[in-house]
């Protein structure tokens, strides 16, 4: 059995490895960045400390049915995050089917392995793994290629490591690189302790252009991602790197009488664009930071009078090709669109401000927030601060720096779209996205006196003051000015959405009974479920009873679409809402699972006796697993089960699909 393969040569990494001089591979499945912010960071790291050659990789950039081909003293290092319900990342899906879910032994490009299965001898490579212990499968992807690897007979050099995504992700990942890069130099014959820390290397070179120059230019970018990719003489396509830029066509207020919680309802447009959708889907938004938070930050860098000045930014590496963002662009696009300054910032990344402060005062605190776990903790990751607000807790107000701005755009991650689960069906309203999202405002345990505003939910809160002109955007956010391409007219807003594909559906036999538990925003799914049985009764379809466990605080305050529900489930046979509210003065606190164990025989016979579907959607730190145990209580009461017997009946009711979660924290 010989397996041969043209490849075409863009997509052959150890060609481009050879061609370029390059020893190790980083590669990244990264769904939010931060895989792909460490891969950067580690090639960086290896360069500047090490000597070495490194290059990134995004993983859906290249072939790899070539990692046979990859030479035995080069290395291949792995950053994958665990998506959602143990799945890849969207740009690991292909590698991922390569690697886990497709053949037993994968095909790679060269070698007769018939007999040994071994075609990976030659590989040695380093694993971090990205997820996120909320979730039941955590760090699936890593662990699994990890294991596959080495069973093809790969080499791992050094420890696996692992990263909590809900403990300290980046703590994890600092203290997993040092005994990795032991392991490298050795692997690599290089002395670790010589590791130089000369001066900065940079990553980027950064060129302004005068008003001349911008004269000639076809185009500066404002804050548009990518160019669309065309498929061959028809549409653009849009995805988790080129977002379409949605008008907004319906923004609603969902809270009724509360005034400092909210709750958005928000339609967009897609009619015209390709977009396709369908019923359980996740759509992206892509937020842009307030206009505070840039004020903010320029003021302290001494930029607010570039902000406007156009500049390109190119890589140092002539062998790497990709750039953060499309250029030419402006500083102030820069950091209002395209790099987070809103998140508070990494710990390394204040540890290298620290030759930029501008007196010892400074320069004493960015070292210890730099160095010491706990005062970063504190000071900047627990009290959520944003990047200006940290160097203007550093510097003291009023006091600015100067910091090379090239250090900033490799330091500071891109900014990433956030997920919602689309709440309306895609039969119901094919040409338009519905989302239910509640505006993220608290006070950081550790420091109750200040407020942090979520990015993506106060962005939609303010596309929503302008949308209805009601004068109640927050006045801590104000969306970006004219060249933010967002604002179209006064009425008119876009927001830059894609869709992403999920495993959340509706059986497919529509005559099937439903049962979903969705507390708060996790009713958005069900609204679009429900919407669907209701199109397919129209059209004649038989449906089975669609009954919702829905969990609010009070009934006349945050309970969502509460007045759709009866139209909605008229044509539905069977159907209902069963509810519970947790914060009604003088009533005990009830939650969706008290409301479960009431009707729990109306569950069974859902699901155990009709054959139904049990659908979990929102919080996935609680809810989700008392949701759980609860199931696993009835089918011992209810299917006079053993503890055991009954756990192992909702596994299986999970492992056959009819058991579906789409749950975040
Ligand atoms: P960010 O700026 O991203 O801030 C969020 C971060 O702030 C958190 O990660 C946490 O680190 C921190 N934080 C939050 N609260 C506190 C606190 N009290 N103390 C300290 N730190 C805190 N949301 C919806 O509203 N509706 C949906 O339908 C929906 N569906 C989702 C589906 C999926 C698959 C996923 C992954 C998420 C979904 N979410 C949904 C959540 C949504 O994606 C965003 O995470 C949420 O809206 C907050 O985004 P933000 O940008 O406003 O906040
Ligand atoms: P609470 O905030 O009053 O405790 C939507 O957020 C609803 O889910 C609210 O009524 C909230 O109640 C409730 N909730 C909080 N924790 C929960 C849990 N572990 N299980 C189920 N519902 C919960």
């Amino acid at each position: 059995l010989k397996m041969t393969k043209t490849v075409k040569k863009t997509r052959d990494f150890v060609q481009k490895m050879k061609e370029t001089d390059k020893t190790i591979i980083f590669f990244y499945g990264s769904q939010t960045g931060t895989a792909e912010d460490y891969a950067a960071r580690l090639a960086k790291e290896g360069t500047q400390r090490y000597n070495l050659k490194t290059m990134t990789a995004d993983l859906e950039d290249y072939d790899m049915n070539l990692l046979d081909t990859l030479p035995a003293d080069h290395l291949a290092v792995f950053a994958l995050a665990t998506y959602g319900e143990g799945e890849p990342t969207d740009n690991a899906v292909e590698f991922w089917e390569h690697m886990i879910s497709g053949e037993d032994v994968p095909e790679f490009s060269t070698g007769d392995y018939e007999d040994a299965e071994k075609p990976l001898t030659n590989l040695h490579f380093v694993m971090f793994g990205l997820g996120n212990k909320t979730y039941e499968h955590y760090n699936t992807v890593s662990r699994s290629v990890d294991e596959k690897l080495q069973s093809l007979g790969a080499t791992r050099i050094g420890e696996r490591g692992e990263g909590d995504d809900d403990g300290s992700l980046e703590e994890d990942f600092l203290s997993w690189k040092d005994d990795m890069w032991k392991a490298v130099c050795d692997f690599m014959g290089i002395d670790f302790l010589a590791g130089n820390s000369g001066p900065r290397q940079a990553t980027y070179k950064i060129q302004e252009h005068t008003a001349e120059e911008v004269k000639d230019f076809k185009k500066v970018y404002h804050g548009e991602h990518q160019e669309p990719k065309y498929i061959i003489g028809s549409r653009p396509t849009y995805d988790s790197k080129n977002p379409y830029a949605a008008a907004v066509s319906i923004s609603r207020e969902l809270f009724t009488t509360t005034t400092d919680r909210h709750c958005l309802h928000m339609e967009v447009d897609i009619s015209g664009s390709g977009i396709t959708y369908q019923t359980g889907d996740h759509v992206a938004v892509w937020p842009i930071n307030a206009e505070q938070e840039i004020a903010k930050l320029a003021g302290i860098l001494n930029l607010t009078d570039k902000l406007d000045a156009v500049l390109t930014v190119s890589n140092t590496d002539p062998a790497s090709t990709k750039l953060p963002f499309p250029v030419p662009t402006t500083y102030g696009a820069i950091l209002r669109n395209y790099v987070d300054i809103t998140a508070p910032p990494s710990r390394a990344f204040i540890g290298q401000l620290t030759p930029y402060a501008p007196n010892d005062a400074a320069k004493a605190t960015f070292t210890l927030w730099g160095s010491d776990k706990e005062a970063f903790r504190i000071n900047v990751a627990d009290a959520r601060r944003s990047l200006g607000t940290t160097l203007e807790k550093i510097l003291g107000a009023g006091q600015t720096m100067d910091i090379p701005f090239d250090l900033l755009i490799e330091s500071v991650p891109r900014l990433q779209a956030r997920y919602y689960s689309i709440s309306s069906s895609a039969k119901a309203h094919p040409t338009s996205i519905h989302l239910t999202a509640v505006i993220l405002n608290y006070k950081p345990d550790v420091v109750p006196e200040e407020v942090v505003y979520g990015l993506a939910t106060n962005f939609l809160h303010n596309v929503h003051g302008h949308i209805n002109q009601s004068g109640a955007i927050e006045p801590k956010y104000e969306i970006s000015g004219p060249k933010g391409a967002h604002i179209v007219n006064e009425k008119c807003v876009k927001v830059p959405v894609h869709v992403r594909h999920s495993n959340f559906k509706l059986p497919r036999n529509s005559a099937l009974p439903i049962v979903m538990i969705g507390p708060g925003t996790g009713v958005a799914p069900f609204r679009g479920f429900i919407q669907e049985r209701a199109q397919d009764s129209k059209n004649g379809k038989k449906v089975g009873p669609a009954v919702l466990f829905y969990g609010c605080r009070h009934p006349e305050e945050d309970y969502l679409y509460k007045d759709e529900w009866p139209e909605l489930m008229k044509g539905i046979e069977g159907s209902q809402v069963i509810t519970a509210f947790s914060r009604v003065p003088g009533q005990a606190k009830t939650y969706v699972q008290h409301r479960m164990n009431e009707h729990k025989e109306l569950v069974w016979d859902l699901i155990h006796k009709q054959g139904g579907y049990f659908y979990v959607c929102g919080d996935a730190k609680n809810m989700a697993r008392e949701v759980n145990n609860k199931l696993v209580e009835i089918a011992m009461i209810c299917g006079e089960m053993t503890e055991d017997k009954a756990t192992t009946y909702v596994k299986e009711l999970r492992a056959r699909g009819r058991y579906e979660e789409d749950v975040w924290s």
